[in-house]
């Protein structure tokens, strides 16, 4: 676990007012990191001033830059620009100072830990004058909760088994009652703030005499009221599918978990053409008896007027409803006896993907 952190740049900017007479110069504007201990308020003409950087800055010229008061009551230019040392920002906590790498003398880093973590070290670290932090960066550590207590009646069931006396920030666990009652809550944790669950009373629970499914039936089932996990199990009628879990279970609230659903299946609504369905492209007449199940797709061929060509275009069935590309035009009975060859399912199909069809409602499947 990282400490999070905010990055606190300082930023000096120096402003000197340059006091100007005749025979006199002013302290001589200085920019930020020029050593500005020494300095006067008020120098004669000729005299002569040498500037330095102070601590924890570096000058941009080696050899030290001296400066004259002129007789225009000025000072003489100078090259010396000093620029803050830098702190390198430890690796891992990049990330936090949006990618920087090193940070400027004073510069302060912030340390916090997320919640359920506590912090071990310093909660800041500063940039010192020769480029090291006056903290190292700290861990976050996890806080610890006491061990949980067991519900009277029942036990605790861990997830991953526990050593020591105490647990941490994030383990949980599961309540679990003598049979047949059943816990008013099953999970539990340590928190954030160092708490743990407070055990939950074991209590006898019912669930109603479970009921049936439309298209389906209960394939295993007491017709009696239930207890605390107890199971009843549901299947579809034939060419139905199910959806959901074919198994309820009798809950700690006294409801069942919810029962699956049944999903019909739908006849391909065609009286003449060539579906590509089940891996086979094949003519109407010969899909026996006409029907696909939910969730299962079937292609239609269109025609590319303009290429001349034929695209496919699928269809998926959705309990009960299998819709029929607007771009799919039936032949009539002459034309399907007479010139089936011609049809957009037997001529060439087109190369690239067809034309966009704006009376295409489905997406197109090669
Ligand atoms: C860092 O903490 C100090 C003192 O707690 C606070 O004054 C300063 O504003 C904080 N800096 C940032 C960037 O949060
Ligand atoms: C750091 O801890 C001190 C007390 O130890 C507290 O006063 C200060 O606000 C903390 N600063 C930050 C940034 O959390
Ligand atoms: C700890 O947090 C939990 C949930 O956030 C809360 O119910 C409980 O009262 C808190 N306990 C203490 C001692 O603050
Ligand atoms: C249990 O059923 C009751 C109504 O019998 C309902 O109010 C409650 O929300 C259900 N609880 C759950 C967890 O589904
Ligand atoms: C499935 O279709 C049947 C009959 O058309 C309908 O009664 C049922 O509500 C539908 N199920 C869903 C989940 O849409």
């Amino acid at each position: 676990m990282a400490p999070t952190l905010a990055l606190l740049l300082l930023c000096q900017v120096a402003l000197y007012t340059t006091v100007t007479s005749k025979k006199v110069c002013g302290r001589p504007s200085i920019t930020e990191g020029i050593d500005k201990a020494t300095l006067k308020r008020v120098y004669e003409v000729g005299e002569e001033v040498t500037l330095t950087c102070e601590q924890g800055y570096m000058p941009s010229v080696a050899n030290p830059q001296r400066i004259t008061c002129t007789a225009t009551g000025e000072w003489t230019q100078s090259n010396l620009a000093c620029s803050p040392k830098m702190c390198p920002i430890p690796r891992p906590l990049q990330p936090l100072a949006m990618g920087r790498t090193e940070a400027p003398f004073r510069s302060v880093l912030n340390f916090t830990c997320d919640d359920g973590y506590v912090i071990q070290g310093a909660n800041h670290s500063r940039c010192l004058h020769d480029g090291t932090w006056s903290n190292p960066a700290p861990l976050c550590k996890a806080v610890n909760c006491r061990l949980p207590s067991p519900p009277r009646d029942g036990r605790i069931v861990h997830n991953k088994p526990i050593t020591g006396s105490t647990t941490t920030y994030g383990q949980s666990w599961t309540y679990e009652c003598n049979p047949p009652k059943a816990p008013s809550y099953e999970r539990g944790s340590c928190m954030a703030n160092g708490s743990v669950t407070e055990p939950p009373v074991c209590r006898d629970v019912s669930c109603p005499i479970p009921v049936g499914i439309p298209n389906g039936i209960i394939t295993f089932a007491v017709m009696r009221q239930h207890g605390y996990k107890e199971k009843v199990k549901y299947a579809c009628n034939e060419h139905y599918v199910l959806e959901g879990e074919a198994e309820i279970q009798c809950q700690n609230t006294g409801n069942w978990s919810s029962k699956p659903v049944c999903r019909a299946p739908c006849t391909v609504g065609i009286k003449r053409g060539r579906i590509f369905y089940n891996a086979k492209k094949l003519w109407i007449a010969d899909l026996k008896p006409n029907r696909v199940l939910h969730g299962e797709h079937v292609v239609f061929y269109c025609l590319n007027r303009a290429e001349e060509c034929g695209y496919p275009v699928a269809s998926t069935c959705n309990n009960g409803t299998l819709p029929i590309p607007e771009c799919f035009e039936e032949p009539g009975r002459v034309e399907y006896t007479l010139k089936a060859k011609s049809l957009p399912s037997e001529i060439t199909m087109c190369a690239a993907s067809p034309p966009a069809s704006p009376t295409s409602p489905t997406a197109r499947s090669a």
